[in-house]
């Protein structure tokens, strides 16, 4: 097969370096990908927003199947445009990315079939939401219902920044993405991301993590994109992996067959896991970064043969396996990272570090006149596949240590919530 991946994060670099170990891969392409991806895959640089571009480049190329790694492209429709071209894509159409491109979307349809998720309210004007938040009071969590990459959420300790983050949205600090606003109810429990390979009609369940969004030790500071993850998430039990998907994944996808907007693709949903049980607090419709590179470490199976099934319906027969052993990993971020990162300074000692269960996935990073540099926020992956979430930590930690790169920084605390309950349960 030949195969075009979209994308350039670690999210992508961990894709890539799957399918490239499938026997059914032929060539594969990537755009833009980054200089790991360049490494099991041919770089092309095509304009992913210009659909009838990337559509003559797969008939051009005889691609078999085009894997998007990001949402931006599938909220804007790219799964439909290259399938009235006759492509085959992985990923799910505009209307079942609404799913994550509108969070409004996403609470009425919980609404509408039952599906537990925090109470909320939608608002198209700052004096109705400030009328609510006023009214229910604070904690209370204020959302952009678009996609403000990863920047929309205010979880608002007291009023004052809840009225602040309402007149933040109102003001266009979003876009167009804050034009309207969902105003939620504050959950507490423990935060898991849960995985569903789906093909309109059956959802496998494909994995468990868990993300670390603060930028530092101990969960403190602003929140990013994502600062490391470790798979499987213990709180996601089997029971706790049963109810979600009977009480959550399974009426979303008849509610989304019955909207006529069957879900194809990755089905990501953040839920949080509170003493009445799962609660969904939000979905993406792709897979998480960086919680695909701990996925793709845990996967047994050949990850083409599933985006295939995926893709042709035939998922109800199919089952996963993975290993028994967990994944972790970390992110390097260059200085200034979440506001604006240094880019430029160069990356050394790669070369010392992959090694038996132990992957490095590249990010934001770029090669300038033969050197590698950093050019973006997330920067590397390092990832460690060990016995416990300990075992794949500690070797994590000593893969990074190997690596040269003064401007860069990580959390040393990756994994800390397991690591914890390893401890207490040994
Ligand atoms: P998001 O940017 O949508 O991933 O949300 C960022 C974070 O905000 C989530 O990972 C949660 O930690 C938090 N969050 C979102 N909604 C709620 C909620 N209803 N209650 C408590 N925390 C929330
Ligand atoms: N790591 C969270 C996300 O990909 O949205």
């Amino acid at each position: 097969m030949n195969v075009l991946l979209l994308g350039s994060g670690g999210r992508e670099h961990a894709l890539a370096w799957k399918m490239a170990a499938s026997p059914l891969l032929t060539r594969l392409y990537a755009s833009p990908g980054n200089p790991g991806i360049g490494r099991v895959a041919e770089l092309v640089k095509l304009d992913v927003a210009d659909h009838s571009a990337v559509a003559a480049f797969c008939q051009e190329k005889k691609i078999d199947l085009v894997v998007v790694g990001p949402e931006g492209p599938l909220v804007a429709g790219i799964a439909d445009d290259l399938r009235a071209w006759g492509v085959r894509v992985f990923g799910p159409s505009k209307a079942a990315a609404r799913l994550e491109g509108s969070k409004g979307f996403t609470k009425d349809l919980c609404a509408k079939f039952n599906i537990p998720t925090a109470a909320y309210g939608r608002f198209g004007d700052l004096s109705s939401a400030k009328a609510y938040v006023e009214e229910t009071g604070a904690p209370i969590v204020i959302k952009a219902d678009g996609l403000a990459a990863g920047k929309g959420v205010t979880v608002a300790m007291t009023l004052d920044e809840a009225i602040a983050a309402l007149e933040a949205c109102f003001d266009g600090s979003f876009g167009t993405a804050g034009a309207e606003v969902v105003v939620e109810e504050y959950l507490t429990g423990e935060e898991a991301s849960f995985f569903c390979l789906c093909d309109g009609a059956t959802a496998l369940p494909f994995g468990t993590a868990q993300d670390h969004k603060r930028v530092g030790d101990g969960d403190t500071g602003p929140n990013t994109g994502g600062m490391g993850a470790y798979s499987p998430a213990p709180v996601m039990t089997p029971e706790m992996t049963e109810r979600t998907m009977r009480e959550i994944i399974e009426p979303t996808m008849r509610g989304m067959a019955e909207l006529g907007a069957p879900f194809a693709g990755i089905l990501f949903a953040g839920l949080m896991i509170t003493d009445q049980g799962p609660k969904l607090i939000e979905y993406n419709t792709r897979f998480g970064d960086p919680e695909c590179q701990v996925l793709m470490m845990r996967l047994k199976d050949d990850l083409l043969v599933l985006l295939n099934a995926a893709v042709d319906g035939q998922l109800a027969h199919m089952s996963i396996r993975w290993s028994d052993e967990a994944a972790l990993t970390v992110v390097m971020a260059a200085r200034g990272y979440p506001g604006t990162p240094e880019k430029g300074s160069v990356i050394r000692g790669l070369d010392q570090v992959e090694g038996e269960g132990v992957q490095v996935f590249h990010a934001g990073t770029a090669i300038n006149g033969g050197a590698l540099v950093a050019n973006g926020g997330r920067v590397l992956n390092v990832t460690a596949l060990g016995a416990t979430v300990g075992e794949a930590q500690a070797k994590a930690y000593a893969a990074l240590d190997r690596i040269d790169w003064p401007q860069g920084f990580c959390r040393h605390d990756i994994g800390w919530q397991a690591v914890a309950r390893e401890k207490a349960g040994a």
